[in-house]
């Protein structure tokens, strides 16, 4: 389906989402020429939509893998070394496959003081998870994440794309079962 982006918003979409199609080409598609010219639009130089591509990477196929930053780096003309660099830099793209949800819990001051060390263990309990690693099925990924920029809601966990807030270790069954069944292939 195309969703034909309007350019101001085009580079801006939310890039982790549990909605995914890791084979799907970048660039080989109506929609994905229609997202690259799309995002484009808005730089006065094509090095300047390296960050907008990057995040349509993942949205699309939910990491950025190295074949993805060698076409990045064709269509901006660049060298895939450079988009390398730039995606190494940033922790919020993922370089490896990571769980169709992905569970960011906040253990910076504010969450800290406020007990986030024990969400994250009940999350890593729950999944039956190390940080960082994947479950079997695919669906999640529990990771422990700086300041999410909600310290007024501690602890704050970010999964996905989504917010939550006020999280405590009671509300973390309620939190995973709301999200979608097991990975479907
Ligand atoms: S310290 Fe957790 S959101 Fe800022």
């Amino acid at each position: 389906m195309s969703r034909r982006l309007h350019p101001a918003v085009a580079g801006a979409q939310p890039f982790q989402l549990a909605e995914r199609d890791p084979d799907a080409p970048l660039f080989g598609s109506e929609e994905g020429r229609e997202r690259l010219e799309a995002i484009l639009s808005r730089y006065p130089t094509r090095r300047a939509a390296l960050l907008p591509l990057l995040g349509y990477a993942q949205e699309l196929h939910g990491w950025i893998s190295t074949g993805d930053m060698e076409e990045i780096a064709e269509v901006l003309e660049l060298t895939p070394a450079y988009v390398w660099s730039v995606a190494s830099f940033y922790t919020m793209y993922n370089k490896h496959p990571a769980g169709r949800h992905m569970i960011q819990v906040c253990t910076n001051i504010s969450c800290h003081l406020n007990g986030a060390p024990r969400v994250l263990e009940e999350f890593l309990e729950q999944t039956g998870t190390v940080e960082g690693e994947t479950t079997e099925d695919g669906r999640f990924t529990v990771l422990e994440a700086e300041c999410l920029g909600a310290c007024g809601f501690a602890t704050a966990v970010q999964i996905n794309d989504a917010y939550h807030e006020n999280v405590t270790p009671e509300k973390v069954a309620e939190i995973l079962a709301s999200l979608d069944g097991p990975e479907s292939s």
